[in-house]
């Protein structure tokens, strides 16, 4: 099957499942016309990351790559009266074009973005107390993968869902191959999370207009689950 199949397949239930979404559509505009990489997750794994969201009953959500804050919406989207989504961005012409979409979309007052390479605006995270985080999801550069998730589980509780984008990269990941610092994070992590005993986590692949891929959810433990 190819991945023209994938996008007909996910066109198909979009057209019957999803919902005109002016607001959403917007932001992947200007975001092109800002000249940003088109690689925000699809429409069906922005609607999955709002209703993990909704299911873990998140108020507080951290965000590690937010681009043109096309995700960062549909997990704001999610977040009950007074929740309140903390996300990450490096470059400051992706955090302009993100502002402005999230603005569009009604949720300045609760999506603060924090402009730097997330490893240097983390501590600040923590020093101002906005976590524990219900959610994570890390979706930045990969190669930082290991240290996003050592912070995710430092401004975690138990029952936190950390998710973690792009780890299958079309089957890069168990290519003996592809040793590129992109692919050994993720490694890194799957090493990482298979001796951590505070966290359960699974791998789900994807296929879709986006190609092959997957996401990675780890589930930190409560004292009974
Ligand atoms: N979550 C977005 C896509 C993020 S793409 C969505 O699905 O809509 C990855 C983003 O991570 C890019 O905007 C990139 O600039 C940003 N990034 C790369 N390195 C980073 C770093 N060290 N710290 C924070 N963000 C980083
Ligand atoms: C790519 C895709 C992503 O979802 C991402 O977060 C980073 C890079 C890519 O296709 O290159
Ligand atoms: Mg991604």
């Amino acid at each position: 099957m190819s991945e023209n199949t994938w996008t007909e397949i996910d066109a198909w239930f979009e057209q019957r499942l999803g919902k005109p979404d002016p607001v959403l559509d917007a932001a992947v505009e200007a975001s092109v016309a800002g000249g940003l990489p088109n690689i925000q997750v699809a429409p069906n794994q922005g609607a999955l990351l709002g209703m993990l969201a909704k299911l873990m009953g998140a108020f507080r959500i951290l965000e590690i790559g937010t681009l043109g804050g096309y995700s960062t919406i549909w997990l704001a989207r999610a977040l009950p009266e007074g929740g309140r989504l903390v996300t990450l961005e490096a470059e400051k012409k992706h955090a302009d074009v993100a502002r402005a979409n999230i603005a569009r979309a009604g949720f300045s007052h609760v999506v603060d973005l924090r402009l730097g390479p997330a490893l240097e605006t983390l501590p600040s995270i923590e020093e101002e107390h906005l976590g524990p985080f219900d959610l994570v999801f890390i979706d930045a550069d990969k190669a930082n993968i290991p240290d996003y998730f050592r912070w995710a589980l430092k401004l975690s509780r138990p029952g936190t869902l950390i998710v973690v984008d792009n780890v299958v990269r079309h089957g890069a990941i168990i290519d003996p191959k592809r040793i590129e610092p992109d692919v050994e994070g993720v490694r890194k992590l799957t090493e990482m999370l298979s001796a951590e005993p505070r966290v359960e986590a699974l791998a789900l692949q994807t296929v879709g207009s986006k190609g092959h891929d997957g996401l990675i959810l780890a589930r930190v433990r409560t004292p009974t689950t």
